[in-house]
């Protein structure tokens, strides 16, 4: 029995190197470098820019962002848009029912983005912190803390993971997808080269276009990521500096026992 157990570890372990790509049902995620990652990333202003360009273009059609306030967008750290220009962006959007008076009237920067428009699409508000790209080894967590939780390749990899293969399973069509879990998603190909045309000129290829969206969709998940990472970076250096204080005082307050040498 134990010598079975510890067989069946060995095989596993052998096989852990490519165990990312093959395990069960889980899709294939490609690491992917975003702005954002490690320790002094950031969002890059431009970039989530453009990712709410593809948001609003292509995938406002079908999925929300209801728990994101319009109004954000003007965040520094965020898109960082202009206060009219949020202002229009809100007036752009569906109209809302008003809580109040209860009929509809156009969405202000203080409301929050619409819900999706099509039910089985699920809103994005929260998709990249939702999803984890990255897995074990063997539930170990290992990977997420060298290559992060992995929720923007996640995306990054469903929105580029299309094989082109099509199939039809009562009465809706699947697509073949090599990143989304089970390798059929029902949504087809949402993007296409070109589809978009940018204001600042970068390219907008499948891949730029992916890359752009899920780094915006990592934005509207967690806004204040590179405020938590200043913030930690200040208690480091703080606790750098109060250790060294401590130390020295420490050694001054034993210098008069320490110093004596009674052999
Ligand atoms: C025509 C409607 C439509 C459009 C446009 C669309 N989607 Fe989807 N999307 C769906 C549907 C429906 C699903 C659910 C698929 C499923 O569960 O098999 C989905 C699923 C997803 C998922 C997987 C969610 C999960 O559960 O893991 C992601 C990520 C996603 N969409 C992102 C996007 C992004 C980003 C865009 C814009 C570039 C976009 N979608 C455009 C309809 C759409």
């Amino acid at each position: 029995m134990i010598r079975k157990i510890a067989l069946s570890a060995a095989a596993a372990l052998a096989l852990s190197g490519g165990v990312a790509l093959a395990a069960g049902s889980e899709g294939h995620i490609e690491d992917h470098a975003f702005s954002f990652e490690g320790p002094f990333g950031k969002f890059d202003q431009m970039q989530l820019q453009r990712g709410l360009q593809v948001y609003t273009e292509v995938c406002s059609a079908c999925h929300g962002l209801k728990f994101v306030p319009i109004r954000t967008l003007a965040d520094d750290g965020g898109p960082a848009l202009p206060e009219d220009q949020v202002r229009a962006y809100a007036a752009s959007l569906a109209e809302i029912t008003d809580k109040e008076t209860g009929e509809d009237r156009p969405r202000a920067a203080t409301d929050h983005f619409p819900e999706s428009g099509l039910s089985n699409a699920p809103d994005l508000s929260l998709m990249a912190k939702a999803r984890a790209g990255f897995h074990g080894p063997y539930g170990s967590g290992i990977n997420q803390l060298f290559r992060g939780i992995g929720g923007p390749e996640y995306i990054y990899s469903v929105l580029t993971g299309y094989t082109g293969e099509e199939k039809e399973e009562a009465g809706s069509t699947f697509y073949g997808n090599t990143a989304f879990p089970g390798g059929w998603i029902a949504m087809g190909p949402p993007l296409s080269d070109d589809q978009v045309t940018y204001a600042d000129g970068h390219p907008s290829t499948v891949h730029h276009m992916a890359e752009d969206v899920s780094a915006f969709l990592m934005w509207t998940a967690e806004p204040k990521l590179m405020a938590r990472k200043e913030a930690g970076f200040k208690a480091v250096l703080f606790l750098i500096i109060l250790s060294s204080l401590l130390y020295l005082t420490n050694k001054k307050i034993w210098a008069g026992v320490k110093g004596k040498k009674t052999a």
